[in-house]
């Protein structure tokens, strides 16, 4: 009799267990237009408010692309870059790397928008990935395919920011090799990059190669103009000093960015080494005769980069306020 019950269980048990693995994988992944039933107007409400920011505040579209990489690279997009400094627990916003940030408040502006209309349903990790991709619009880049249904994590990472993220003179192979860690090629890699066709870069990471002599990677004219925005070698960390990425269309997600390489005109050792790499100059080349060709290639890896390592059910929360997570 037991043995009898055992066995039709078991084999139930194996009948079942494929539905079981599909039921379970298809619960942590993502999916395009998760919000459907749960929440139909959250793609269109965020766009909203991305818009409105953007008429108010146009740089916010620069933080919206940066946040994304710096939520994503340190370990999965799940709004861990989001979290604020509670009780001794630093926030990743505290890492030497993610400075110049900026706008945060700004992410609490369009979760507002979603609470009142879906409370605790919309996470901050998706806000993150929707916000990039609509802010990329904004700044007249591509049109950027994206699935939901991310979940946000209940700690911050400091120390994993400070190592995962690439540091501005990073070598070009370490810098390769830690996006092909999370599935993005030497292409990929090379359009992501051009996200620094938009935003700034404080002098504290350009003094280096300006002075005591100037970086002979550089154009001199360039580095002149440079000196003059950045007139000491040391300069206060609190300082507002800046360059702008791309002087001529620092708002345009375009390929200037490559055009300035080939002459000699990036701002990070980062940038510039992608002219110097045969590994990577190739596409340099490409992406700069060819703006339809970079934008593909940026969508192409933006998604990718954007769908790093989702986190399953229980591991995740929905926030309800990004800056926090929530007390049980
Ligand atoms: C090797 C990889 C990368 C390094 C070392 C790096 C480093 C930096 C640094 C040092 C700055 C200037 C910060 C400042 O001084 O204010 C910056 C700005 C920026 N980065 Fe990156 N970055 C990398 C890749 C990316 C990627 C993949 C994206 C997005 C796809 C991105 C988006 C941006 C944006 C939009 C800004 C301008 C931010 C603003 O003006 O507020 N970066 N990055
Ligand atoms: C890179 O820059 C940092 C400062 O941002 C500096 O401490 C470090 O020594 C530099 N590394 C290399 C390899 O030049």
């Amino acid at each position: 009799m037991a043995t009898n019950n055992h066995h039709c269980c078991s084999s139930l048990f194996f009948l079942l267990l494929p539905l079981l693995v599909l039921f379970y994988s298809a619960k942590s992944d993502l999916q395009f237009n998760y919000y459907a039933q749960s929440c139909p107007n959250a793609e269109e409400i965020i766009k909203q408010e991305v818009t409105n920011l953007y008429n108010k505040h146009g740089n916010t579209a620069v933080s919206w692309v940066r946040n994304l990489f710096h939520d994503c690279m340190v370990k999965s997009c799940d709004a861990s870059l989001l979290l604020e400094t509670v009780s001794g627990v630093e926030s990743e916003q505290a890492s030497q790397r993610s400075f110049g940030m900026r706008n945060f408040k700004y992410v609490g502006t369009i979760k507002e928008a979603l609470e009142k209309e879906c409370p605790m349903t919309v996470s901050c990790a998706d806000i993150v990935a929707l916000s990039a991709r609509d802010g990329i619009l904004m700044l007249e880049g591509p049109r950027i395919e994206m699935r939901t249904g991310r979940r946000d994590s209940k700690v911050s990472y400091l120390a994993e920011a400070d190592n995962l993220l690439p540091n501005h003179n990073d070598s070009s192979l370490s810098v390769l090799s830690q996006f092909q860690s999370i599935g993005i090629d030497v292409e990929g890699t090379v359009a992501l990059l051009g996200a620094h066709s938009v935003g700034r870069v404080h002098c504290v990471n350009l003094v280096h190669r300006l002075y005591p002599s100037v970086d002979p990677t550089l154009d001199p004219e360039y580095a002149e103009y440079l000196r003059g925005r950045c007139p000491t070698p040391d300069p206060d960390p609190k300082s507002v000093l800046y360059v702008r990425n791309d002087l001529e269309t620092p708002m345009i997600l375009d390929n200037l960015y490559y055009k300035n390489l080939l002459k000699h005109k990036g701002l990070l050792i980062v940038d510039q080494q992608l002219v110097s790499d045969p590994l990577t100059s190739p596409f340099v080349d490409k992406m700069a005769a060819d703006n339809g060709y970079f934008h593909d290639q940026f969508s192409r890896a933006f998604q990718l980069l954007s769908e790093n390592n989702p986190l399953e059910d229980d591991q995740g929360e929905i926030r309800k306020d990004c800056r926090y997570v929530n007390s049980n």
